[in-house]
């Protein structure tokens, strides 16, 4: 498969670090240099699946297709109002698309997940256009009185649309499964006959300990897959990294001993938004005319699970 349009949607409310001083014990000194991160863009009065609906609408516009050119939608979330039907569904209804619809949850890495699943359908000769939106507003799932958390993350949705051809080289899922680092638990409601005590769990996360196994897991993966295509470090012209913490993306560059130029960030004023992080940060690219035909990309992410996944195409 090949990707044919990008498109990304962002709320309009931006909060600066110094916004985040006001109400909690923080500050830009302290943000900034530990994660690279300025300011995010927070979801108001801005429905997650109209985020969804305008990246899907930019990027299909974006490949010159309309919905009725897909046969296959995938939407990876891990949060948003409806438990059912699936944001996929909802996103389907308000665009008008008709296609078959899956919603994946597979936290940071779920574009990388999302386009594993969209080349098996297409290896399968099911499948002639596939539509990826990933939607995510991680800043629903964190306490705002956790100074550890809350200032990591931003919301946002990122849209890509594949058709066939052969330029995506490998894709590698992996998983470490591990809950106790980073995870969020909700009540259900009640029934008479529920005898356990369910609590409310804000996301939780081992900073550090997720920090290592990023750095860790984002270098092993991509080691892997340029070994197995037989491909160097100095070949690839892009590292298109999850943007959770610029030091996490720096450990990684350090590690291949790649240059700077060579990894595109946005964290600055966008923060971690989860699954969305790697396709705002491909349409953002896209639309900067940052690509030229057969560059060379690799995508990395990882995050809750533990899970990472990594992915090499040409442009
Ligand atoms: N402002 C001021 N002080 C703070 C803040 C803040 N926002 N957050 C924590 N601190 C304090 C802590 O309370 C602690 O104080 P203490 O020493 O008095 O106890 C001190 O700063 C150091 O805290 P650490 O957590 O040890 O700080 P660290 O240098 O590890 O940085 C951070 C924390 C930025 C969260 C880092 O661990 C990190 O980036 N980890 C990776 C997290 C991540 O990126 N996850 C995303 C991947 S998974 C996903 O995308 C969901």
């Amino acid at each position: 498969m090949k990707i044919i349009g990008t498109g990304s949607a962002l709320p309009k409310k931006v909060v600066t670090n110094d916004d985040l001083a006001q109400f909690l014990d923080t500050s830009d000194e302290w943000i900034l240099p530990r994660t690279g991160i300025r300011s995010r863009h927070v979801i108001t009065d801005e429905r997650l699946e109209d985020l969804g609906k305008d990246a899907a609408l930019l990027a299909l516009k974006d490949a010159g297709l309309t919905p009725g050119d897909i046969d296959l939608f995938i939407c990876s979330n891990v949060v948003n109002e409806y438990l059912t039907p699936s944001l996929s569904c909802v996103i389907s209804a308000a665009i008008g698309m008709h296609c078959p619809a899956i919603d994946i949850n597979c936290a940071c890495p779920g574009f990388i997940y999302a386009m594993d699943i969209a080349e098996n359908y297409f290896l399968a000769g099911k499948v002639s256009n596939v539509l990826i939106v990933c939607a995510e507003e991680p800043t629903r799932m964190t306490s705002w009185t956790d100074r550890s958390t809350c200032v990591l993350f931003g919301d946002g949705a990122g849209a890509a649309v594949f058709t066939k051809g052969d330029n995506v080289k490998a894709i590698k899922l992996n998983s470490q499964p591990s809950v106790i680092h980073l995870y969020e638990t909700r009540p259900l409601l009640p029934t008479p006959f529920i005898t356990r005590h369910e609590t409310e769990q804000p996301l939780h996360m081992d900073g550090r300990e997720v920090f290592k196994f990023a750095v860790s897991t984002s270098l092993r993966d991509i080691e892997e897959i340029l070994r197995k295509t037989g491909t160097s470090v100095d070949e690839i012209d892009f590292f298109m990294i999850h943007q959770a913490n610029l030091r996490i993306i720096e450990g990684i560059r350090r590690g291949l001993g790649a240059p700077e130029s060579k990894f595109p960030s946005n964290i600055y004023d966008h923060g971690n938004s989860s699954s969305a992080s790697c396709p705002i940060l491909l349409d953002e690219c896209n639309r900067k005319g940052l690509f030229k035909r057969g560059d060379k990309l690799v995508f990395s992410a990882f995050g809750a699970g533990l899970l990472s996944a990594v992915a090499f195409l040409e442009w």
